[in-house]
């Protein structure tokens, strides 16, 4: 009985008359947004990402006639309509969710800023506040853009991988190394030390790194860097 946003109407539309399914019959997993990682059972880590970059991409790839799959941590932003939405936490769930989903998939898509640390020891009660100061152990979350990778190297699998760099400075020197570290066939890298591209603003301009070189992409709004990007990669 609820009426569609007029957004989704419009999505849908698109799809209607947009022919150019070029990713048609391509199975895609997309990861999204922030994570977050408890301290105690009301306070946590994470960071500014609101989930649209990789929603974007997701909404764009199912417009390009792909399956897709979305896992996204913890957003505001409504599971874009006829995409399988996977809603995560912390890192670690993310983990688990794509090794769930990641054996048969075409395109992996990892835009989620994944909280690089946890805290170490999580507190089941309520940190109080009568010390003067606290100290918290943080350990290092898995990788999951790099056991991807490694799992397409181990057992050959026919995956494509695409990676983000979210950096505030010597972007290109930083994007080609995580190519390298990570492994991934493109890395998509997005200058963040600007409020109005990058988290959590609807624009972004980014430049797409792979070992044939580099293609910039001018600032427009997250949907259409989104149409650009998968243009550009798979078409
Ligand atoms: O969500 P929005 O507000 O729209 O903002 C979009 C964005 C800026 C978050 C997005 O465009 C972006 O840049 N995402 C990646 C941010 C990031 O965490 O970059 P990184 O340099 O820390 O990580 C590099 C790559 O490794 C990323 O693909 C990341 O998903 C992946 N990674 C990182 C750490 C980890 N433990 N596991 C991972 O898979």
């Amino acid at each position: 009985g609820r009426m569609l946003e007029p957004a989704e109407i419009i999505q849908e539309l698109n799809g209607l008359f947009k022919p150019d399914r070029y990713l048609a019959g391509q199975k895609i997993l997309i990861t999204a947004g922030p994570t977050q990682e408890a301290i105690d059972p009301v306070r946590y880590i994470s960071n500014r990402s609101s989930g649209k970059m990789g929603y974007a991409l997701a909404k764009q790839a199912k417009l390009a006639g792909a399956e897709v799959v979305l896992i996204s941590g913890p957003s505001n932003l409504e599971a874009p309509q006829g995409i399988k939405t996977i809603r995560v936490k912390t890192a670690n769930e993310m983990f688990v969710a794509v090794k769930e989903h990641i054996f048969g998939q075409d395109i992996f898509i990892s835009a989620a800023a994944v909280g690089d640390y946890k805290v170490k020891d999580f507190s089941d009660l309520k940190i109080k506040n009568n010390k003067e100061n606290l100290t918290l152990t943080l350990e290092l979350n898995i990788d999951i853009l790099a056991w991807v990778c490694a799992r397409k190297l181990e057992f050959n699998l026919n995956l494509i991988t695409v990676g983000f760099a979210a950096e505030t400075h010597d972007l290109e020197r930083y994007a080609k190394e995580k190519l390298m570290k990570k492994g991934a066939d493109f890395i998509v890298a997005n200058d963040v030390s600007c409020e109005d591209i990058g988290f959590d603003s609807d624009e972004n301009e980014v430049v797409i790194f792979s070992r044939a070189g580099m293609m910039p992409i001018q600032k427009a709004s997250k949907e259409i860097i989104a149409e650009k990007l998968l243009r550009e990669m798979f078409k």
